[in-house]
């Protein structure tokens, strides 16, 4: 089995479900060393033991990634205990849907608390322990919400966008040092949140899926693939990069019925 992040300390948040757990099950199966870092304590669990039991080496830890100091020394004791840290995904946030005319300030600093805070507080500090260690590689997770204008997703896409901006300010501050900041924005991927709020056969999903030039929604082992590649030494000349997972979905310009009309 290739092991492109042998013995590699691997910081995944958000990885007790969805996209991070996939993931971490990915980078363990190369290997790597992965810390299942999320709020949920017992979720993480069950995702560690899951990749422990398939021989991997993972461990579960709990944090809040908007507490600042409760991130960063979570980030300190891994380095200092495992002697290394070599990747960390930013996976965690959080989205409250609503019309902006309505979205209440305490729902759009919630958007901006874990979905950007969260990710600045991790990188910073992975910054400070890398920079220290000789390099790694920071994957942060964006969405196409940041590249357009979305109706209810206003809060959410506005801090996606702050994501995609501080990966590149990183990546052009970090890149002397041997650290390599990118992202990965997914379109719809089938993740739970996602079939749940487009359930299959309904109108919606339809809608959706006809939005996707593959006719079909991003699955969450191809987010982790391309997660994986960007973290891993064959990405070693790409930095400051955003790359759009999402089947061909920010490809399309127009709509399909539109298409229609050039005589498809
Ligand atoms: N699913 C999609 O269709 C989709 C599309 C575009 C982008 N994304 C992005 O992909 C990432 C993962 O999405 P998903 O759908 O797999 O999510 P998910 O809801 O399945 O998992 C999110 C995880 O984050 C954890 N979490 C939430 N707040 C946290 C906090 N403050 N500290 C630590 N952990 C916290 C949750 O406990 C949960 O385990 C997110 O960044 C999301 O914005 C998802």
């Amino acid at each position: 089995m290739p092991e492109r992040f042998r013995d590699r300390v691997t910081v995944i948040t958000g990885a007790a479900s969805g996209i991070g757990a996939e993931t971490a099950r990915r980078f363990a199966r190369e290997g790597a060393s992965v810390v299942i870092a999320d709020l949920n304590a017992e979720a993480a669990e069950a995702v560690s033991r899951e990749i422990r039991d398939a021989s991997g080496r993972a461990e579960a830890a709990v944090v809040d990634v908007g507490d600042e100091r409760a991130f960063a020394a979570l980030l300190e004791e891994l380095a200092g205990r495992h002697g290394r840290l070599d990747v960390l995904v930013n996976c965690a946030f959080a989205m409250v849907a609503g019309p902006l005319e309505s979205l209440s300030t305490e729902d759009w600093r919630r958007c901006f608390e874990v979905t950007l805070h969260g990710t600045f507080f991790g990188l910073r500090a992975a910054l400070r322990i890398m920079s220290s260690r000789g390099g790694g590689a920071i994957v942060n997770i964006s969405s196409l919400a940041a590249q357009g204008g979305q109706a209810s997703l206003g809060g959410y896409g506005a801090a996606k966008a702050g994501v995609e901006n501080l990966t590149r300010s990183a990546a052009v501050e970090a890149a002397a040092a041997g650290i390599r900041v990118n992202a990965v924005a997914p379109g719809a991927v089938a993740t739970a949140g996602t079939l749940a709020v487009y359930p299959e056969g309904t109108p919606q999903r339809r809608a959706l899926e006809k939005l996707m030039p593959a006719g079909r929604l991003t699955q969450p082992h191809e987010i982790a693939n391309a997660v994986l590649f960007l973290a891993s030494d064959e990405a070693s000349g790409i930095n400051g990069q955003i790359l759009n997972v999402d089947c061909g979905q920010s490809a399309v310009l127009g709509a399909p019925e539109l298409e229609e009309g050039w005589g498809q």
